[in-house]
């Protein structure tokens, strides 16, 4: 595969400084970075981070602009824990930004978040503000220190605060960010429904989208190895995560139901349940 100029510029691996490193619980942190290409995302779209000596891992953009780019990172293994050591001035490599963004609609749109799948949704959020009638987000986490951006996520909501759900109960309503949606659904006729998060969720919001006849888009993850559609790892379906999403519209979601939030492919290629 021959990759034009703009493909070759964003996969050309820059080493660049943290700039700066915000605790936005005790689990997750978000840093900033200078890089001007990743500074020009749209929301939806994700850029690949080299730690050096350790990993390269997908991260979702959180906010760009004046050549500098946030991302949002819960540690979860290896290469996210080596992260949250690093300070200030310590190099990172950056590819991206990579894959498509949301459709940015007018109207009603409804957000569902789930852990750090709301970053990509806080920054369309933003983008959206000045265009839309009414913004409502539903956010949700295992445990409150899991739930990040509460108070930006409430600031652009246009009437009520942002719904928040928490698995034990340790904040707002005790269950499955996916819970209050039927009833918010049945009062309110929105135009959009966006999600990011685990799987499951992103699956049970289809099937709620589905059934209502609503449209909706989904941001999808995938084990990610060239992020930019050669190595196959981040397949779905008949789509590259990568390279095809990690955005994907109803219809697209609805040709790949049979693996959505059912099975995705391990590290050694094999399948395992989600
Ligand atoms: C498009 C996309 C956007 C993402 N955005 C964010 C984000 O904004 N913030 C965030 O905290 N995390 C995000 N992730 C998940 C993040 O990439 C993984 O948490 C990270 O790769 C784990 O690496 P590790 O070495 O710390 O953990 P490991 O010990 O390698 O694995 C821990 C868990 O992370 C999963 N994982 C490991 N490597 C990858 C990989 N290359 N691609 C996808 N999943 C992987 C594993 O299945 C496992 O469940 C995103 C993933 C994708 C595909
Ligand atoms: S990560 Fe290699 S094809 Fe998507």
């Amino acid at each position: 595969m021959k990759l034009s100029g703009y493909a070759t510029k964003i996969n050309t691996l820059r080493t660049t400084a943290i700039v700066g490193i915000k605790d936005e619980s005790p689990t997750v942190k978000t840093y900033t970075l200078q890089d001007d290409l990743c500074s020009k995302a749209k929301p939806g779209q994700f850029l690949m981070l080299w730690i050096p000596g350790i990993d390269e891992i997908p991260l979702s953009i959180l906010n760009g602009g004046n050549g500098q780019v946030q991302f949002s990172v819960k540690a979860v293994g290896d290469a996210t824990r080596h992260l949250h050591d690093m300070q200030i001035g310590d190099l990172l490599g950056v590819r991206g930004p990579f894959g498509n963004s949301f459709t940015e609609t007018r109207g009603r749109v409804l957000l569902v978040g789930g852990g750090t799948g709301t970053a990509p949704l806080l920054f369309l959020a933003k983008r959206l503000a000045a265009k839309i009638d009414r913004l409502s987000f539903v956010v949700g986490a295992k445990t409150r220190k899991e739930l990040v951006f509460l108070e930006e996520l409430d600031a652009m909501c246009t009437d009520e605060s942002a719904i928040a759900t928490t698995e034990d109960g340790s904040y707002g309503l005790h269950c499955l960010a996916t819970e209050p949606l039927e009833s918010l659904l049945d009062k309110q006729k929105f135009n959009m429904i966006y999600a990011c998060g685990p799987e499951r969720m992103v699956r049970k919001i289809f099937d709620i989208a589905e059934k209502r006849k609503l449209p909706m888009e989904a941001s999808l993850e995938r084990l990610m190895r060239c992020g930019i559609g050669l190595c196959g790892s981040c397949m779905i379906g008949k789509y590259r995560v990568c390279k095809d999403g990690p955005v994907f519209k109803m219809a697209q979601l609805s040709e790949i139901k049979n693996e959505l939030g059912i099975s995705k492919l391990g590290f050694d290629g094999s399948r395992i349940d989600i």
